[in-house]
């Protein structure tokens, strides 16, 4: 497997999976997830931090060939239709935004989207851990499949969690293998880190990355 865009630079010194995460676009498209490996996935995302412990997500297990998956590849956008239906399974994600008609859940839907990421983050870094590969994405029609899955009006999907294993860039078209050599970019650390005052950026820097 190519890991070529990982580590970046200032990323040496980061905890693996973090060094050598980055999000691929070609999946190989005969693998497929064991129902154990997608268990451990939905724990990391179950034990990952929340505002008040009260965890307002939920993710669909789309793996390929599934109802829920077919429904997905429907609602995808151009872009997205040439490499995620390759993915051995998609986590679609969705984040409570609204008490359910008993009056429970969130009053305003902020920390449900910072929770829900935070999750989604949880789930990425474990898959990497385990030699998975992952890419995130909303491009698709998040309203359209919510309405097809029966998802309630208080919860909103919002994004997909491609997990699979890397595959062969020969098998895929040539603008989709060279997806993956565009270079990595990233803000600088100072565009980052404030301060004082949100006018001042940290002084602490040693780094121009
Ligand atoms: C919420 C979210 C939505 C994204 N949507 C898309 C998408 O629709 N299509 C896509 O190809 N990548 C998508 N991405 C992937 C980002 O483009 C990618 O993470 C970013 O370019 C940084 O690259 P890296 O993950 O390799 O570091 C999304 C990522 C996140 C977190």
């Amino acid at each position: 497997m190519s890991e070529k865009h990982a580590p970046m630079p200032g990323a040496e010194s980061l905890a693996e999976p973090l060094r050598d995460r980055w999000s691929i676009s070609v999946y190989d498209d005969q693998h497929t997830l064991s129902g154990e490996q997608v268990e451990t996935l939905l724990h990391a995302a179950q034990w990952s931090p929340s505002a008040g412990n009260r965890q307002p997500w939920a993710f669909f297990v789309a793996q390929r060939g599934t109802p829920a998956h077919k429904a997905l590849v429907e609602y995808l956008s151009r872009g997205n239709s040439r490499w995620v239906p390759r993915a051995s399974a998609v986590f679609i994600t969705a984040a409570q935004i609204a008490p359910d008609p008993e009056g429970e859940g969130p009053t305003e839907p902020a920390y449900s989207f910072y929770d829900l990421g935070q999750a989604a983050a949880h789930l990425t870094i474990q898959a990497h851990s385990m030699g998975l590969r992952v890419h995130q994405f909303n491009g698709f029609d998040t309203g359209a499949l919510a309405e097809e899955l029966g998802v309630p009006a208080w919860w909103r999907v919002m994004s997909g969690i491609a997990v699979g294993v890397h595959g062969d860039p020969a098998e895929v078209s040539e603008r989709d293998a060279e997806r993956e050599q565009r270079v990595r970019r990233r803000k600088p650390l100072r565009d980052i880190a404030r301060g004082d005052t949100w006018a001042e950026p940290w002084d602490g820097l040693s780094t121009e990355l």
